[in-house]
């Protein structure tokens, strides 16, 4: 799978009888630690890669977005920027595209800037579709960014890096904006995806949204293999997802009960779930929720903790270049979501057992799980085992990478 600038450009111009203006660049990302976490509003760990989704557009002057893409099975889409946009069928792959219009035609990023919205665009990829790798946030940023651009807003070029306040407000807008799908999400992926950098992995903080880069060593080398079953946020798997943002709110709610705030049942739903940082200055939570909780709730709500402490505890590892550390922590998240958050499938916890054998160092389901990719970290000299043992899941190697770009043609 390899992106040509050329085919794209030349495409785009035999589609609609005039070249783009602009080529967009989003990457996808790699969570590497910090999975089923961000909804609560705890730090995560991830990695823009070098794999990434391209959308060329120009300008229409038709208060239209006129959009289509050269994946194959999907059909072009046409809709008016006269907001409310209405959303499209469940699982329609143009409902991304109105969830990021929807939010920044209602929002205030663009409100001084009076030119017609509208745009036509063609959208490629070089990163897989559907394999947990955030292929949709990334098609959500390039929208939101295509808006911007048709909007006149200039110095675009390193978008996040001339300009990161308006991409953490940007990051922040679109993480709202995509619950328009209908799911639940945090606001991992729209942040990786925006404000990405290269050689490094990002911890990304919330309320407020900050992120802050880790250096990557050198030496470290990142697998991905695929376990075969899609990781669609539209599909089957967005019931599931939905559920467990619902039983970690309850879950916070009982334990601030124990603790004597029961007024933090009161919270909104989004308060709640966004009040664990403070669960997590008591260090006893656990022990005195285990009394409480009903078995089912006992492990989602101790997913959430310990994961949130092996975040801290693999940023520190990756800082200090100790791999074998690090890959541990991977691991051990792999075994929280598989045996506490029940969000892994058996391909994916043979995938994670595989890498560990070949040789890597940790390894781990990446993204929402029930389907998608595992991530695998080696030392470079490991790594052709590594990726032979997983070959059955077609193994790539990614790099850390920059995030958004726009480039005028
Ligand atoms: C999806 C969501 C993210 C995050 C992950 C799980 O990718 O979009 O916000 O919750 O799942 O960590």
């Amino acid at each position: 799978m390899m992106f040509d600038r050329t085919m794209l450009l030349q495409r785009f111009e035999d589609m609609y009888a005039a070249p783009p203006t602009h080529v967009i660049r989003v990457p996808g990302r790699v969570n590497l630690i910090g999975e089923h976490i961000d909804y609560c509003g705890l730090s995560v760990l991830p990695m823009a890669i070098d794999r990434a989704v391209w959308l060329a557009l120009r300008p229409n002057h038709l208060e239209k977005i006129r959009i289509a893409t050269t994946a194959v099975g999907f059909t072009p889409a046409e809709f008016s920027t006269l907001t409310p946009i209405v959303t499209g069928q469940p699982g329609d792959w143009v409902n991304y595209v109105r969830a990021a219009a929807e939010t920044i035609l209602t929002g205030n990023l663009l409100v001084h800037r009076t030119s017609p919205p509208g745009f036509d665009a063609l959208i490629d990829a070089d990163l897989p579709l559907a394999m947990g790798l955030s292929s949709s946030s990334a098609l959500v940023v390039a929208t939101a960014l295509a808006l911007v651009v048709t909007a006149g807003m200039d110095d675009l070029e390193h978008v996040c890096e001339n300009n990161p306040s308006f991409c953490l407000e940007l990051a922040d807008e679109l993480a709202r904006g995509e619950r328009y799908v209908g799911t639940a999400g945090g606001g991992m992926d729209q942040a990786a995806c925006l404000m990405g950098c290269s050689e490094c992995a990002i911890r990304v903080d919330f309320d407020p949204l900050a992120v802050t880069p880790v250096p990557v060593p050198p030496d470290w080398s990142f697998v991905i293999a695929h376990s075969g079953d899609k990781a669609e946020k539209s599909g089957a798997a967005q019931q599931v997802y939905n559920r467990r943002t619902e039983e970690a709110r309850r879950a916070a709610q009982k334990a601030w009960n124990i603790l004597g705030e029961p007024e933090c049942f009161q919270m909104a739903s989004d308060e709640g779930l966004r009040s664990y940082e403070g669960l997590l200055e008591y260090t006893d939570i656990l022990e005195k929720s285990k009394k409480i909780l009903d078995s089912t709730s006992y492990r989602r709500f101790r997913h959430i903790l310990t994961e949130a402490r092996r975040v801290s505890h693999a940023e520190e590892a990756m800082r200090a270049g100790k791999l074998a550390q690090f890959g541990k922590l991977l691991t051990a998240s792999h075994r929280s979501l598989q045996d506490d958050y029940e969000v892994s499938t058996h391909q994916l916890d043979a995938m994670v057992d595989t890498a560990l054998a070949s040789g890597a160092s940790g390894a781990r389901l990446t993204g929402a799980g029930l389907g998608g990719s595992i991530v695998a970290i080696c030392p470079a000299n490991n790594i052709e085992n590594v990726l032979a043992g997983l070959s059955y899941g077609t193994p790539f190697i990614v790099r850390p990478s920059e995030g958004a770009t726009v480039s005028l043609i």
